[in-house]
């Protein structure tokens, strides 16, 4: 049987922790060489050592320009070719109304949700423009396309993100570059988790909000990222895919 990814790179930020692990090991699983980032060195380390034959690990802060230089580079130093990205990397950002939200904490979400992913789109483009081929896919979320009360800065920076995946995905139509979001739900991983922490109404609103009584799991996340990132999705690009058991169907 041919595994979906078989001699594809593929890079994958957030790869830590929640989906971007996940992912890390499935486009493993499908065959791909995949060198994993976070700027948690050592839980990305620890994501390597479950594969280690396929994953390499990179330390990087995606909202810095330099490490995302360094990040890619290794890439194609490493594998001479870079095909499939997965620009992951999220924090939560500042809970609150968006008049109690103060500027460091606003800036500080959209430095790493949005021009993080900007910046890795940025970097890897080049590279997949030269080869002809490449699939990027973005993480926004349920909140970059509802509005999500008490989390501005996060649904700011997750609407962005679709906004520069239509963007990239027109402008690169003609070369062999497809670009893509996935819009998970509410999925089990340490950033829902830390959500579902900071109080008992919380969660009780996280999980009631759930069309299918259940969240996701990391893994049907990845699932669709390793649809996206093979041939199989040849003609879909500037697309934003929901992974949300219809959550955002209502
Ligand atoms: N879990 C959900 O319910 C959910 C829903 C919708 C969207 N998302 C999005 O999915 C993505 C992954 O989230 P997750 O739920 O797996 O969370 P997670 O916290 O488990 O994983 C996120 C990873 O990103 C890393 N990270 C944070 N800032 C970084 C930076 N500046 N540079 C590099 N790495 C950085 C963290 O160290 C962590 O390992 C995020 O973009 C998140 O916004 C999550």
């Amino acid at each position: 049987m041919t595994l979906l990814l078989e001699d594809r790179v593929a890079l994958v930020t957030g790869g830590a922790s929640g989906i971007g692990r996940a992912a890390a090991l499935a486009f493993a699983r499908e065959g791909a060489r995949v060198v994993a980032s976070d700027v948690d060195e050592a839980g990305v380390k620890e994501t390597a050592s479950a594969a280690p034959d396929a994953i390499a690990a990179f330390a990087a802060d995606t909202s810095d320009e330099e490490q995302v230089r360094a990040l890619v580079a290794f890439a194609l130093d490493r594998h001479g070719q870079l095909d499939v990205a997965f620009n992951n990397a999220g924090v939560m950002g500042p809970a609150g109304a968006l008049h109690q939200l103060d500027l460091d904490s606003w800036r500080r979400c959209l430095d790493v949700n949005l021009t993080g992913v900007f910046l890795c789109m940025k970097h890897e483009l080049p590279i997949m423009q030269r080869q002809g081929r490449g699939s990027i896919i973005n993480t926004s979320s349920g909140a970059g396309v509802i509005g999500a009360p008490g989390l501005s800065a996060y649904c700011a920076s997750k609407h962005g993100i679709l906004g520069i995946t239509k963007t990239a995905a027109l402008e690169n139509a003609r070369t062999g570059v497809r670009i893509n979001a996935i819009c998970p739900g509410s999925t089990d991983t340490p950033m829902l988790r830390g959500a579902m922490a900071t109080g008992p109404e919380v969660e009780k609103l996280i999980l009631s909000s759930q069309p299918g009584g259940r969240l996701g799991t990391p893994e049907e996340i990845a699932e669709t990222a390793v649809w996206l990132a093979s041939d199989r999705a040849s003609f879909v690009s500037g697309a934003s895919i929901a992974v949300d058991g219809a959550a955002v169907a209502r």
